[in-house]
C-alpha cells in the first residue's frame, strides 16, 4: 500500500504583473481561474505600484504571511516584465532576504507562472528560441536558492495567444489545481522542485530535514 503523504496546506501569494492588463487574454484567464480558493492571495503589482514606487516593507509583511510566492507574468524578452525586476530588487534586501542575517525567507517555497508567445519547441537547445525555458529562468531559480527557498517547477501556458479558447480555459484549469492542491495541502511542495533543484542548507535548517 502506498504511504500517505502528509502536506500542510500553504498560504499562498501570487504576484501578478502585467503592464496592459486590458489587452491580457492569457494572464487574465489564470489570474481568473483562482478566484475564491481559500488561502489564495493575488496582488497586482502594476495596479498596486503604476509608479514603480513599491513600498518594501509592506511588501516583505505580505511575504511574511504567506509560504509560496508564485511570479505570475507574461513572458517578456525571455524574462520578467520590469515591475518583478523592480519588486526583486526593492523587496528582497541584504540582511533580510539574504546576507547575514538575511533568513526571512528561508523555508519558504517560489515558483514561476507564466505564458509565452513562443510555442514548447521554440524552447529547446535546436529550437528557434535556443534555450530551455527553465535555462532562462534560471535567475529565479538561483533567487530563490540565496535566500534558503524551494524553487518550484514553472507553469509555463506556451503559444497563449494561439490557443483555442477552449484549451486556453483549460490551461487556466490545471493552473487552478495546481495552486488549489498546494494551498488546501493536496499536493507536496517538495515533489514538484524544479528538475535537479537541490534544497539550500536555509531551507533544510527551517523544516529540520
Ligand atoms: C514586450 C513583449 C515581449 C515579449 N517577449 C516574449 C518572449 O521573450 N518570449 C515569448 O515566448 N513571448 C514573448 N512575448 C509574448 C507574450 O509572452 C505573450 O503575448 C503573453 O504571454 C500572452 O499573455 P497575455 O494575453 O496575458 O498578454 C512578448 C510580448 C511582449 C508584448
Amino acid at each position: 500500500m502506498a504511504k500517505p503523504t502528509i502536506v500542510n496546506r500553504m498560504r499562498v501569494l501570487i504576484l501578478a504583473a502585467h503592464p496592459r492588463t486590458v489587452q491580457s487574454i492569457a494572464q487574465r484567464a489564470m489570474s481568473r481561474a483562482l478566484e475564491g480558493i481559500a488561502g489564495v492571495t493575488l496582488r497586482d503589482l502594476y495596479a498596486l505600484y503604476p509608479d514603480f514606487n513599491i513600498h518594501a516593507e509592506t511588501e516583505q509583511e505580505i511575504l511574511l504571511a504567506h509560504d509560496l510566492i508564485v511570479l505570475q507574468h507574461p513572458f517578456y524578452w525571455y524574462s520578467a516584465p520590469a515591475i518583478i525586476k523592480e519588486w526583486l530588487d526593492i523587496v528582497l534586501e541584504a540582511g533580510w532576504a539574504y546576507g547575514a542575517g538575511g533568513t526571512m525567507l528561508a523555508g519558504k517555497y517560489l515558483m514561476t507562472a507564466i505564458s509565452t508567445g513562443g510555442r514548447a519547441d521554440f524552447y529547446h537547445a535546436k529550437g528557434r528560441n535556443r534555450f530551455t525555458i527553465e535555462d532562462l529562468l534560471a535567475p529565479f531559480n538561483q533567487t530563490a536558492h540565496l535566500c534558503g527557498m524551494a524553487y518550484l517547477a514553472p507553469f509555463v501556458v506556451y503559444a497563449a495567444r494561439k490557443q483555442s479558447a477552449g484549451d486556453l480555459a483549460t490551461a487556466a484549469e490545471s493552473y487552478r489545481q495546481l495552486i488549489e492542491g498546494f494551498a488546501r495541502g493536496k499536493i507536496d511542495p517538495t515533489e514538484h522542485l524544479a528538475a535537479g533543484y537541490h534544497l539550500p542548507d536555509g531551507f533544510k535548517r527551517r523544516h529540520a530535514l
